[in-house]
């Protein structure tokens, strides 16, 4: 099975960036940014080493603050967008809708964040031929209602000279903080700009918040831990895929264990769902592991797995070329295994 999934043509929507940086990668970026004999290098090393033994989401996003420094710089953000673009490609993702918070700092602004992050995407293009990324520009809910409304400034700004590469919004963050409806606004007006909204909901047990996100709409469902039986039949009649991250939810403590994901309710309800990484690096995963940790507590086949891959197709926001072009190389994928 590991091998048949580690070759499947698999399309990952739910995975940021900064959270996509597995270890040796973080390494290569330490190395690239510090040098490897200098001080600051070991002492991040150690700290790295400290972080392996987290398992809940406050350590989590501690994590992803260490992960933030090490691409604070141009020349740092620059590689490690393509780290996580080489990595997602070694792991066989034909597609990848990658989300990243445009950040600001003394070295860049949000809008050389997206400038930076975007250009690497494209020059990556030549370097790996077989993987197709997009970009969703994420809006943090820790952040200020103003950040928010400038990320969508320039996603819209972007969008419109690349349509085919920025195709939506992200709204993740400390589920804890911030208020949602605080960011409908500007979340609004990027949908009217016919960007795709994609939300972080029902992370955390939360019943009014999931009740305002729901009745606000999105394109895609993140996590959706905390969704009842009512909505996930609402997401189902309005066929809202749920992104289902395993390893996330389980090494951050919002589910108690593989065998409990709610995964399992999505599919006795026939919900839309989609199997993802969310943090890859900081979560230590791979779409290949987690297609194999779906398969191995739910008891799926080989077939159920390609369904899942096509249901994954289908929710993407590639263009029905694109998609075509995807389900495709999976048809023959499928066909080289029968003739074989
Ligand atoms: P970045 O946006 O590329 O910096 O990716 C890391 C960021 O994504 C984190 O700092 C969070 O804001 C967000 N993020 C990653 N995973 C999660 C999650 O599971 N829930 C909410 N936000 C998340
Ligand atoms: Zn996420």
């Amino acid at each position: 099975m590991f091998k048949f999934l580690k070759e499947l043509p698999k399309v990952e929507l739910h995975a940021h960036l900064n959270g996509s940086l597995n270890t040796n990668s973080l390494r290569d970026l330490a190395e690239k940014v510090y040098g490897n004999t200098s001080e600051e290098f070991s002492q991040l090393c150690a700290r790295f080493v400290d972080f392996e033994k987290d398992s809940n989401l406050d350590k989590c996003f501690e994590k992803f603050a260490f992960v933030h420094e090490l691409t604070s710089t141009a020349e740092g953000l620059q590689y490690a967008t393509e780290l996580v673009i080489r990595d997602f490609a070694n792991d066989n993702i034909q597609y990848l809708e990658l989300r990243t918070t445009p950040k600001a700092n003394n070295n860049y602004l949000r809008r050389d964040y997206l400038r930076i992050v975007l250009d690497t995407i494209k020059k990556g293009r030549e370097k790996y031929p077989n993987i197709l990324v997009k970009l969703l520009p994420s809006i943090n809910r820790s952040e200020p209602v103003a950040v928010a409304e400038e990320t969508v400034a320039l996603a819209v700004e972007f969008a419109k000279t690349d349509p085919d590469l920025v195709v939506g919004i992200d709204l993740s963050g400390n589920p804890a903080q911030g208020k949602f409806t605080d960011f409908s606004g500007a979340l609004n007006l990027a949908r009217k700009e016919g960007l795709k909204l994609v939300i972080h909901c029902a992370e955390i047990d939360n019943t009014s918040e999931i009740k305002e996100m729901l009745a606000f709409g999105m394109s895609r469902c993140g996590h959706g831990t905390y969704l009842s039986s009512e909505d996930i039949a609402h997401m189902k009649a309005a066929d809202i895929p749920i992104e289902c991250c395993l390893t996330s939810n389980v090494k951050s403590g919002t589910v108690s264990s593989f065998e409990e994901h709610h995964l399992k309710q999505l599919m006795e309800a026939d919900a839309p769902k989609v199997v993802c990484t969310d943090d890859s690096g900081v979560f230590d995963t791979t779409l290949t592991n987690e297609l194999l940790l779906v398969a191995e507590t739910f008891n799926l086949t080989r077939d159920h797995c390609i369904d899942l891959t096509m249901e994954a197709v289908k929710h993407s926001f590639a263009n029905d070329e694109e998609r075509q072009q995807m389900a495709l190389k999976v048809e023959h994928y499928v066909n080289s295994l029968k003739s074989e």
